[in-house]
């Protein structure tokens, strides 16, 4: 289906702003930077919001949603909102008992293992997501020319904490699934990729602008699991979002193998996690691919001096790459300073 005549980016007089023009391989003047859990602990005026409230309930009270995605946008700087929400709410929505423990991640009341759990998996209703279409519309309507990433969980990664029931290094459980019960494995993915697909499309049907699927996990993997197990599976996540024309970003930690296959499942942009020089990950993908990333999130912690010259360092190896929009190679710790994610947008917008 089109985009909505109410779209911003159908709007009579729209310019496409920095970060999009950056997505679709142009240089625009000024290189564009925003950071993966720019919205969250980092900042203070978030602790102070979230004080009593649960962390899905906040995702899904669309006041509370918008003005938590507009706080690091005001005072950043950045070129784009994150909507914040949580890659476990359409999992969530579709009835599954799943909860996000402070300092740990998504936990599930029951993990889902064996085929009878999988076929037991309900379906999404598509009226529960309209919490996240008035929270979207609500934050677009604020954000004015800045653009609204929307995002979702790859299918692999959603998986992956439905089998383990929580957060795991290794997703030994999900991994065995994949191979001892193809058929098992399959369904699940396939459920998986239905509701972060919708969940994606809603955002972007409400007036998100761009979209990045989180394969955060993907890096457990083998090409060549990953090739026959579970890019499938993410390529059927995006069919809707890719239907509605928009940029797609695909990002993934510890994912340097990987960047090839994950590009192929049909995106228009990589990120690149910090382990990687952008220059040889462009040369990994032929260099066509806008790229976005990869400041050391570790380094947020390093004197200015040290922070100055990697970021420097970044923006030079991101030259080599079609398009570059700056960003961390995973998420803002929870204990960064604030002040210094505001530095390095005044830098980037300065040098890059
Ligand atoms: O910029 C933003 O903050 C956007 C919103 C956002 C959140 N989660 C909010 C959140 C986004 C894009 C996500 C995606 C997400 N959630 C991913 C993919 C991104 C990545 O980091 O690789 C994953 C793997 C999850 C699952 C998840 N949810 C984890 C691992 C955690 C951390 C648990 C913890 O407390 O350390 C969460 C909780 C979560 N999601 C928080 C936030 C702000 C922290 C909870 C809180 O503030 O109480």
């Amino acid at each position: 289906m089109p985009l909505d005549a109410s779209h911003p980016t159908l709007a009579d007089g729209y310019v496409a702003p920095p970060l999009i023009r950056a997505y679709r391989g142009e240089r625009p003047e000024t290189t564009p930077v925003w950071f993966m859990r720019q919205a969250g602990r980092s900042l203070p005026e978030y602790r102070e919001l979230r004080v009593g409230t649960d962390m899905l309930d906040a995702c899904l009270t669309p006041e509370l949603a918008s003005e938590i995605t507009l706080q690091p946008v005001r005072r950043h700087g950045v070129d784009a909102g994150i909507f914040f929400s949580d890659i476990v709410i359409p999992v969530k929505l579709a009835g599954v008992d799943v909860r996000i423990v402070a300092g740990r991640g998504p936990v599930l009341a029951e993990p889902v293992r064996t085929p009878a759990d999988v076929a037991a998996l309900p379906a999404l209703d598509p009226t529960a997501l309209d919490p996240v279409r008035e929270a979207v519309r609500l934050t677009v309507a604020q954000l004015g020319a800045t653009p609204l990433i929307g995002f979702a969980g790859a299918p692999y990664t959603l998986a992956s904490y439905l089998v383990e029931g929580g957060p795991s290094k290794e997703q030994l459980k999900t991994r065995a699934l994949m191979h001892s019960d193809p058929g098992t494995w399959s369904a699940l993915l396939t459920w998986c990729a239905d509701i972060t697909g919708v969940f994606l499309e809603a955002q972007l049907e409400a007036g998100a602008s761009a979209g990045q699927l989180f394969d955060s996990w993907a890096g457990s993997l083998s090409l060549a699991d990953y090739t026959a197990h579970v890019a499938p599976h993410s390529s059927r996540a995006l069919e809707p979002a890719r239907a509605l024309g928009v940029p797609l970003v695909h990002f993934g930690v510890g994912t340097g193998e990987l960047l090839a296959a994950m590009h192929g499942v049909g995106v228009d942009v990589m990120g690149v996690d910090w382990r990687l020089p952008l220059d040889e990950a462009s040369r990994r993908l032929g260099g066509t691919v806008p790229l976005q990333g990869n400041i050391d999130p570790a380094l947020l912690a390093a004197p200015w001096p040290v922070l100055e010259a990697h970021v420097r360092g970044v923006l030079d190896r991101g030259r080599a790459a079609p398009a570059h929009v700056v960003n961390l190679g995973h998420g803002v710790p929870p204990d960064a300073d604030p002040t210094v994610l505001t530095r390095i947008v005044e830098f980037v917008h300065a040098h890059g």
